[in-house]
């Protein structure tokens, strides 16, 4: 289907028609080799070669971004205070509409998408979806084995606020150290489930989601653009313990301890 070259980058670029405009007159900007200076052209979004200051753009319906969210940046789209998620993100990648599909505290580090899709983003947060998300957590008392009853066993605080059944597992060679499933996202859910059973959360890191896992170049603050047929990934339900031995095999790579 073809439409405006103006529509077509606004929509694949952070800028306005405006600004388009401006880049247009000042011959920045190429339709098949040809500098166009009329954005009102007609393109084929999927098969034209199109380049605006001397890169090429390519058209994606959605963009995801996977990002390692480094402590004291908040997962918010804007923040009077704090760095956002969204600050992290390179002017030329913030596009309009995108946001982080679900959250993580201030002090939580891990995996985060952002995405201006919508509908997906629905599918990964909404709570009958059922997505597991996967953390990595650094307790200040060693795990007990008790936990694993008590998190299967719908843990609920004084005030009545009940948690789905969650596993839990110790990793072998550090005592402090466990890994949780989680398939709802309530406010500080990690750090008031160990709470409840008399623990500490010290650290916590987000290392997968559904079966998608943070890649493991990526550093603290850094985000790679994943193609939509992996996105796909975020909504298969791995099994946990496949899940937990791939982690303890790999735990140096997943932990990075801030
Ligand atoms: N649980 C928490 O307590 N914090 C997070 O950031 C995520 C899950």
């Amino acid at each position: 289907m073809l439409m405006r070259l103006d529509k077509f980058l606004s929509d694949q670029t952070p800028l306005s028609r405006s600004e388009i405009k401006k880049k247009a007159s000042g011959g920045q900007i190429t339709f098949n080799g040809n500098i166009i200076r009329d954005c009102s052209v007609k393109i084929d979004p999927k098969a034209s070669h199109i380049t605006l200051s001397g890169k090429l753009i390519t058209y994606r319906k959605n963009v995801y971004y996977i990002m390692d969210k480094p402590k004291g940046v908040v997962t918010a789209t804007r923040d009077k205070k704090d760095k956002t998620v969204i600050d992290l993100l390179k002017a030329e990648d913030r596009r309009r509409g995108i946001f982080p599909a679900g959250r993580l505290d201030k002090d939580t580090t891990g995996m985060i998408l952002l995405t201006d899709d919508g509908e997906l983003s629905h599918k990964i947060l909404s709570p009958v979806s059922h997505i597991p998300k996967y953390y990595i957590v650094q307790l200040a008392e060693s795990f007990k084995t008790e936990y694993v009853n008590l998190f299967n066993n719908s843990l609920s605080t004084s005030s009545g606020e009940a948690f789905l059944p969650a596993k839990v597992k110790a990793f072998k060679n550090n005592a402090n150290m466990a890994f949780i499933e989680l398939f709802e996202g309530k406010f500080h859910q990690i750090k008031i489930m160990f709470e409840l059973v008399g623990n500490k959360v010290i650290n916590l890191r987000r290392v997968q989601m559904g079966n998608l896992k943070i890649p493991i170049e990526l550093r603290l603050g850094e985000y790679v653009e994943i193609m939509h047929k992996y996105i796909e990934q975020l909504l298969v339900k791995p099994d946990f313990s496949v899940v937990f031995e791939e982690i303890e095999k790999n735990f140096s790579s997943y932990w990075i301890n801030i």
